[in-house]
């Protein structure tokens, strides 16, 4: 039946661009920081007959039939997640995280109502406020930023803040924030005026899973995230929240924002959640952190400006005005020689985003491939090289043909 036939038969367009993007998953660094390589356990679920079924609703209360099966593998998702990061309640529904924190505002905010985030410059997310999202158009934002000197949160000024402004709700987390986040001091300042508390923990989900990273779960009214970055599952969103908050967020995701759940993205998540609850991944995340601390301190010796001065989770930021250059021509350049980072703005930039004064770098990806400490010197130097001479087509070439070398010594999918 036509249905039978292979993708490359129906679709050879559509197939020989997803074999050229696995090539160059295999043949590239991939140091982008909210990136990853999924398990092949991962893809499958995916990739799996569940995209055909249709479940709005929730396990037992479904407005389809036949969703015996899909019950059940939602079902293991919630409690797998409740279990790996210790909360009361969890929705597995958020196509994104973008939803995820779109469905926490919807479930506690009215439009109108102050909100207060980090400001993007800082490390935060669009989604925490910026006025190009629907989160900074429909509430009256008020952003807190880092420290010019440290580039570190200022809590007592975030404190400050909070006290002249009164928001209702307080959103911590951040997108390119390379230092611990304090979330019991959050938690205090929230209290202190009478805010809720949502830690949106996108990018360190999997250090809090392997607690890596203190977990925000005990200080914070909702924690909502992505799955897809430190956590290693599929494109997706979660919601973890209290008891209290569990109508409410529920509500908020479906009927309130989305239709039917993805439940083949569901039972992907699950399988995520199950690879995290293992030993294997805690010692993962720890090598996360390492090798992101070693690339940091290479970089550094090779006389770049590392943000804040360091870094204690996945991810940092070079300050590539340092050595002359903008984030535009640093990416474009390390791209050029088979390097994948993404240009980002510094704290206090001058330069406006599509520009940028840095790279942010993370180190989840090259982990996966069981890249250690002896690689991140080789991956420094070849960073070193390229942000030298950006323009010289050559140097590009040489380090092109070192990536792909190296890369080859660790391979990633068949
Ligand atoms: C902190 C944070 N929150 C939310 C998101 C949005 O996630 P998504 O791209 O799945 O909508 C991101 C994505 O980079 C993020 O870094």
């Amino acid at each position: 039946m036509p249905h039978d036939r292979p993708l490359a038969d129906v679709d050879p367009e559509i197939h020989q661009a997803i074999a050229a993007e696995r090539q160059r998953q295999n043949q590239g660094l991939e140091l982008i920081a909210s990136e990853n390589f999924v398990s092949r356990a991962v893809l499958e679920a995916t990739g799996s007959v569940l995209t055909n079924k249709y479940a709005e609703g929730y396990p037992g209360r479904r407005y389809y039939g036949g969703c015996e099966n899909v019950d059940a593998i939602e079902r293991l998702a919630r409690s797998r997640a409740r279990k790996l990061f210790g909360a009361e309640h969890a929705n597995v529904q958020p196509h994104s995280g973008t939803s995820a924190n779109m469905a926490v505002y919807f479930a506690v905010l009215q439009p109108g109502d102050k909100l207060m985030g980090m400001e993007l410059n800082s490390g935060g997310h669009l989604t925490h406020g910026h006025p190009l999202s629907y989160s900074g158009r429909d509430f009256k934002v008020v952003a807190y930023g880092v420290d010019r000197e440290s580039e570190r949160i200022d809590y007592a000024a975030v404190a400050e803040l909070a006290r002249r402004e009164r928001p209702k709700l307080i959103v911590a987390g951040a997108s390119a924030y390379s230092r611990v986040i304090d979330f019991e001091r959050f938690r205090s300042i929230a209290d202190e005026v009478g805010a809720l508390l949502m830690v949106d923990m996108a990018h360190i989900a999997g250090l809090v899973a392997a607690k890596v990273h203190p977990s925000p779960v005990p200080h914070a009214d909702f924690v909502t995230s992505t799955t897809h970055k430190t956590l290693r599952g599929p494109r997706s969103g979660l919601i973890l929240c209290r008891k209290v908050y569990r109508a409410a967020i529920n509500r908020a995701v479906f009927p309130g924002l989305q239709g039917g759940p993805l439940m083949h993205v569901v039972a992907a998540k699950a399988v995520a959640f199950k690879e995290a609850l293992s030993p294997q991944f805690a010692d993962y995340q720890r090598r996360i952190v390492a090798n992101s601390q070693r690339l940091a301190e290479v970089l550094a010796g090779y006389g770049l400006r590392i943000v804040s001065g360091g870094t204690d989770n996945h991810l940092f930021l070079v300050d590539v005005a340092s050595i002359g250059l903008t984030g535009k021509v640093a990416e474009e350049a390390l791209e050029a020689a088979g390097i994948t980072a993404n240009k980002n703005t510094i704290p206090y930039d001058e330069n406006p985003p599509m520009v940028a004064s840095g790279v942010r770098i993370g180190t989840a990806a090259l982990t996966t491939r069981d890249m250690g400490e002896e690689q991140m010197d080789q991956i420094g130097e070849m960073i070193f090289e390229v942000l030298k001479e950006p323009a010289s087509a050559t140097t590009h070439q040489a380090v092109r043909r070192w990536v792909e070398d190296l890369c080859a010594e660790f391979p990633l999918y068949d």
